[in-house]
């Protein structure tokens, strides 16, 4: 089983992924997670992605695109794989296509989760994470049990410099324009079906179960 989780920034797809991943026993690949890891250990191609991340901006094509598809499970390994922030561009969503051709694989399923922009600037301002292990947390929708501090770690939480409400704008308007259209693209392939983001995350993540497992079933996993 292989898919992607569409929607917007503060959409809920890292805390989706992270929990259907455990549920499906599939590897969760976060773009977004793996171009903070590379920032935080300093390595040249973190210098070469902050100043899009910082801005809202995309990052070009031809990074990410070897970044993520360099992480996929080979073919010869049996888990699947939950693609979190990735594919966002038309460009990205065809060399996945490949990428997994060529690997033996397919993608089974496309679940967006769909949530107004006008929530959305409320949710990131509020979400914190830690650094250790990429969880997240909302001050006011699921805190920590310890304020400030990351339930799993221990580690103290942070804020994510692009969680600004400007560039939260600029990051919704990138979403408007670049990744909005593989809806289109991969309601045509028959992939695309849209989860309900707007309930409590308990609630979003029942839905979204009941769809991987239906699909799981269909494919007869
Ligand atoms: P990335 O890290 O992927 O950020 P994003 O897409 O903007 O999405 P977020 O991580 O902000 O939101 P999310 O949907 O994961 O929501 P979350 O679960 O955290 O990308 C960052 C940057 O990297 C990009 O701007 C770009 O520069 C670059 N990049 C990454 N991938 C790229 C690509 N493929 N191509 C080019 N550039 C790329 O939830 C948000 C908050 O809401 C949390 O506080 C959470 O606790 C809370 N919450 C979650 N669900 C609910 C709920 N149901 N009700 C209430 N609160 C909720
Ligand atoms: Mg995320």
């Amino acid at each position: 089983m292989n898919m992607v989780l569409l929607g917007p920034p503060g959409a809920g797809k890292g805390t989706q992924a992270q929990r259907l991943a455990k549920a499906f026993d599939l590897r969760h690949l976060s773009s977004g997670d793996m171009l903070r890891a590379e920032r935080r250990a300093g390595t040249a191609l973190g210098k070469r992605v902050e100043s899009y991340m910082d801005s809202g901006a995309l990052v070009p094509d031809d990074i990410i695109i070897e970044v993520v598809l360099s992480q996929l499970p080979s073919e010869s390994e049996a888990a699947g794989c939950m693609l979190d922030g990735f594919p966002r561009t038309e460009t990205q969503a065809e060399s996945l296509d490949k990428a997994l051709a060529d690997a033996g694989r397919k993608l089974d399923l496309v679940l967006e989760l769909t949530v107004p922009d006008d929530v959305i600037v409320e949710r990131i301002t509020g979400r914190r994470i830690c650094p250790k292990c990429d969880g997240v947390y909302h001050i006011r929708h699921t805190p920590p049990k310890k304020a400030g501090v990351c339930d799993r770690e221990g580690a103290e939480l942070v804020h994510r410099p692009d969680d600004t409400e400007a560039v939260v704008r600029q990051r919704l308007a990138a979403y408007h324009g670049q990744t909005k259209p593989l809806e289109v693209y991969y309601r045509r392939k028959g992939l695309l079906v849209e989860a309900d983001g707007m309930q409590s995350p308990d609630a979003v993540f029942a839905c979204c179960r009941k769809i991987v497992g239906d699909r799981m079933h269909r494919r007869g996993d």
